[in-house]
């Protein structure tokens, strides 16, 4: 999947999504107690291309909200973090919330990283074209357990961008561990991240179960990654989509659940599912501000500071190592 990025980056592993350790995690997760997926299986390119429409959906708000942040508060945000030498993007996608950003922060250097390494591709593709004087170091890896960064990226003046809530659809404890990594790799540095705020429900489920269905076919195009990379052999139409808000745990859960008796099988292994029976595929955590500050503060950042839409829905932070 990485083919054309390595020659974009040379320490991008050649099959970001195919290792072993892939196959370990996704027999792991079925096998286990409470059946998972890991969320980071929803990208493939069609995922990628579907949650890229989701962003457009009238009920997902956080694409918006964030965007209307960024661009509100561009200079106000420019001037907190202060000079950029590499602007790191986790997660880019189609790199186009952080190319909103270039004429504000003036980066000399965009490393984007993303899982999907072809869709990473197509948008670095663009970019060069775009904006020929910027030095771009595209990676195609998963940065969800480790990262580092090439030495061809600079420790000074290192800012990481964390978009979109990402951030929430980590565990607070991963969430956590995540911002001390990063908190390690920014000396002198620092992260801007967008996060989702606590809100009602009647908000908050629709924006994961839309009218169209485009999130349900974002969440079950997952299986049929599952069985690319697997040799599984889940069929789609057995399965539905849902998401709850779990208000004592803050946190939208997403499911697959299943519609008829199943028997999955794959390579070396099979679990039978029973009739509504469901796997546990992603969990998008809401935060309210001083919860999320503490959180940076635990990880070792200060001078924390915090913009927020019209309607306090979301908010992008930005705090110095
Ligand atoms: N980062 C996104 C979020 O939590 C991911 C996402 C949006 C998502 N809609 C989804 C994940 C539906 C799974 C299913 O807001």
């Amino acid at each position: 999947m990485a083919r054309s990025l390595t020659s974009l980056a040379s320490a991008a592993p050649a099959q970001v999504s195919r290792g072993g350790t892939a196959d370990e995690e996704l027999r792991a997760g079925l096998m286990a107690a409470v059946p998972t997926i890991s969320p980071k299986y929803l990208y493939d390119s069609l995922g990628s291309s579907l949650f890229t429409a989701i962003t457009l959906l009238p009920e997902y708000y956080p694409t918006r909200c964030e965007a209307e942040i960024l661009r509100e508060q561009a200079s106000r945000i420019a001037y907190h973090v202060g000079r950029v030498e590499s602007l790191i993007d986790l997660g880019a996608g189609d790199c186009v919330k952080a190319e909103r950003l270039f004429p504000v922060l003036q980066p000399t250097r965009y490393v984007p990283i993303d899982i999907s390494a072809d869709y990473l591709n197509d948008a670095v593709a663009r970019l060069r074209h775009a904006h020929p004087g910027l030095e771009i170091r595209a990676l195609g890896r998963d940065f969800s357990h480790t990262f580092d960064l090439p030495e061809s990226v600079p420790a000074e003046n290192r800012l990481f961008f964390y978009p979109g809530s990402s951030i929430g659809n980590l565990s607070p404890d991963e969430a956590l561990a995540l911002l001390q990594r990063i908190h390690a790799l920014c000396p002198g540095g620092g992260l801007l991240v967008g996060v989702d705020r606590v809100k009602p429900r009647g908000v908050l489920e629709p924006a994961y179960d839309d009218a169209l269905g485009l999130t349900g076919a974002f969440n079950l195009n997952m299986l049929r990654h599952v069985n690319t990379l697997l040799g599984s052999n889940f069929r789609v139409e057995d399965w539905r989509h849902e998401a709850r808000y779990n208000e004592t745990e803050s946190r939208v859960e997403m499911h697959l659940r299943a519609a008829a008796d199943v028997l999955v099988k794959w390579p070396g292994g099979e679990r039978h599912f029973a009739r509504g029976q469901s796997i546990h595929t992603e969990c998008s955590y809401k935060y309210t501000v001083d919860g999320f500050a503490d959180l940076l503060r635990r990880a070792g950042f200060g001078k924390i500071q915090h913009w927020s839409d019209r309607r306090d829905w979301f908010s992008v932070f930005s705090a110095r190592a």
